[in-house]
């Protein structure tokens, strides 16, 4: 039987890639996503992949999401945890409620969306956690605080996932996309993406679909030996 994958934030952006990557590979693909309606339906129709909408910030929303996923497709062997926001703001003016929503939905929506499978995957002894981090988590960036603090968490949970799962044939690691041309990098304004484009030593935008494969190979057997680990894919941007 196929592995059954979930990718938050799935229908749309590296999310939609990712998505289709893991479906071209075999895998029973759900997808999640938050509020667009519309997009989702299309993206179902264009890919065969199903949607399901809930908010990964609300633990109940995810289990029962998550419940719900299992019940159709079957336990789910593969979690890539890719859903996130931006509220971009210079700290003197970042608002508390900027900094909630992003924790909410990036960092708490991580463990909300990992936490209802792992009793599953560590019983059936396999599993693939994939956390969708950023060069922003490692490096840090001007105006965003709350965001370079999630994708920072990130890299804390799946360092330490990594370590409860190895035992139960679960590895956990990240992917830190540098700027890749989504809907979320153009919405910068277009003077400060050419600057950040011009500090990308390849010269351009990353492609979703640059992302897609690294998760790709996270989720393969193949990858069985890889835990903990980060992969940076940003042009050359920024080394660890
Ligand atoms: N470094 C240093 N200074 C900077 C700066 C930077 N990167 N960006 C802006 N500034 C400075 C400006 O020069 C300006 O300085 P002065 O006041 O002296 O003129 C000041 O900061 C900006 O002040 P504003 O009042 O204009 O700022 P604002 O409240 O309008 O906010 C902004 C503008 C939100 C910072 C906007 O410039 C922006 O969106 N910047 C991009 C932030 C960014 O890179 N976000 C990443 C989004 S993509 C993503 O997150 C995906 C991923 O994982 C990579």
């Amino acid at each position: 039987m196929a592995r059954v994958a979930l990718v938050t934030g799935g229908s749309r952006g590296i999310g939609e890639a990712i998505s289709k990557a893991l479906k071209a590979e075999g895998y029973e693909v759900a997808a999640t996503y938050a509020g667009n309606d519309e997009k989702a339906k299309a993206f179902t129709e264009a890919t065969g992949i199903k949607t399901y909408k809930w908010n990964v910030g609300d633990y109940a929303e995810s289990k029962a999401g998550i419940e719900q996923v299992e019940a159709d497709l079957g336990p789910i062997d593969i979690v890539v945890a890719n859903a996130g926001i931006t509220r971009d703001a210079p700290f003197h003016k970042m608002t508390p409620e900027q900094w909630n929503e992003v924790i909410d939905t990036n960092l708490t929506g991580v463990f909300n969306t990992i936490h209802p499978v792992w009793p599953g995957m560590r019983e059936r002894g396999f599993g693939r956690i994939v956390v969708i981090s950023s060069i922003n988590g490692q490096k840090g960036q001007f105006a965003q605080v709350n965001y370079a603090a999630t994708k920072a968490g990130d890299l804390g949970i799946i360092k330490s996932l990594a370590q409860e799962g190895a035992s139960k044939g679960i590895t956990a690691n990240a992917v830190c996309p540098g700027y890749i041309a989504t809907e979320m990098v153009m919405a910068v304004p277009e003077k400060v993406r050419e600057k950040i484009i011009a500090q990308i030593p390849a010269g351009r935008l990353g492609e979703p679909e640059e992302i897609a494969r690294c998760v790709a190979f996270l989720a393969s057997d193949d990858a069985g030996f890889i835990n903990g680990s980060t992969i940076s894919a940003n042009g050359g941007q920024f080394f660890v």
